[in-house]
């Protein structure tokens, strides 16, 4: 077996134009990366230190109360029902799972060595399948940035471990069908992980869930990251077949993949509470509209994504060309759009991750 060679991680290739913006600005706005800058509600921040659970191991699987919320939230904003101990488990934000899963799920059957993923989606999702030494094989998307699932070839779906959707989808903002999804994993045989971490922040239509449509053969993985601005407390969980469930449950439990017990306890303050993130969606809102409205100003065009807080914008200027002027002219920090996939080159992705005001100042930079 050859050794791994590991990529320069994404966001290190934005040194140079962090440095750039520096340079000319009193500060870089940076909206490549998409961390939370709001901040988390204070009775979840007060919660992290009255849980009394800093002394024992924490459960792997969760703790029943955070479990129990979890399974509340579902039920009560999605309409979508799972059993709280054998259908749900806990995980220490997502990103370790999604890079995790596809090596758990080649033990399971070593016979399946393919991760499928859109073509554009979030880099851990190929990134998974190459630390579990499988083969990533991107999904072709049509014009509305869905994948095209009857495009894939028969050969790779016999040898799919697993199918990624992430809806809604970062970093097109696609909104997917995951009722056909679901029928589409089943009926190939192929488990279906669906990314569901922008949930709350879904603009066009009811948001949805995957195991609305039945949990046979498919997970649901959530994350407080975005929805409680909690990206540092490390908080998630994934919902859905039982058979799944169990096994992610026994893996993670082999490996001492466990979420703090603060954490676990202040989450299920966070899930039970919905008060925080209807204020966070019309901040996210107001914020794509006004971002989109500073991008026209620069010459870009971006439209209001179905969902998330990323703008996807074309760059025919091309993307690296076009993620310099922004740094340059006025100190914005932006993603080319190869991070997330060949197929998304030429293209720019806006986290809306900084201030009103950090967006005021980027106007003030264009008109002095
Ligand atoms: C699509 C998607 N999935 C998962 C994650 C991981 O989130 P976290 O590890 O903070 O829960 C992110 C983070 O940006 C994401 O964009």
């Amino acid at each position: 077996m050859k050794p791994f060679e590991l990529p320069p991680y994404p966001y290190d290739r934005l040194n140079d134009l962090r440095a750039i913006a520096n340079e000319r600005h009193a500060y870089p706005v940076d909206m490549s990366i998409g961390a939370p800058f709001d901040p988390p509600p204070p009775s979840v921040v007060e919660a992290l230190s009255a849980s009394g659970l800093e002394r024992g191991y924490p459960a792997s699987n969760g703790i029943a109360p955070f479990r129990e919320a979890a399974r509340d939230w579902m039920a009560s904003q999605f309409d979508a029902h799972v059993d709280a101990t054998t259908q749900i488990g806990a995980t220490v934000g997502l990103k370790e799972f999604v890079a995790g899963i596809p090596h758990w799920l080649r033990l399971r059957d070593p016979d399946k060595d393919t991760v499928l993923y859109p073509a554009i989606s979030y880099p851990s999702y190929a990134m998974g399948a190459e630390l579990a030494h499988g083969r990533a094989v991107p999904v072709p998307l049509d014009e509305n940035w869905n994948m095209v699932l009857d495009a894939i070839d028969p050969a790779d779906v016999a040898r799919a471990s697993m199918l990624w959707v992430n809806s809604p989808g970062n970093p097109t903002g696609a909104i997917s069908n995951l009722a056909d999804t679901a029928e589409w994993g089943r009926s190939h045989g192929v488990p279906v992980i669906s990314d569901e971490c922008y949930i709350e922040f879904t603009w066009d239509g009811p948001a949805d869930t995957i195991v609305k449509y039945g949990t046979e053969g498919v997970l649901a993985v959530h994350s407080l990251s975005k929805r409680s601005n909690l990206a540092g407390v490390r908080a998630g969980f994934y919902a859905g077949d039982d058979e799944l469930v169990r096994w992610c449950q026994e893996m993670r439990k082999h490996t001492g993949m466990m979420m703090a017990g603060p954490s676990q306890h202040a989450a299920a303050v966070a899930l039970r509470d919905q008060h925080h993130v209807e204020v966070q969606r019309e901040i996210y809102r107001d914020r794509l509209a006004l971002m989109i409205t500073f991008l026209a100003e620069v010459g870009v065009t971006a439209p209001m994504p179905g969902g998330g807080f990323y703008l996807w914008a074309p760059a025919p200027e091309g993307a690296w060309n076009l993620a310099t002027r922004l740094a340059t002219d006025v100190g914005l920090i932006v993603s080319p759009g190869e991070f997330y996939g060949a197929d998304g080159s030429e293209y720019i992705r806006i986290a809306v991750v900084q201030s009103n005001e950090a967006i005021a100042d980027l106007s003030n930079r264009l008109a002095s």
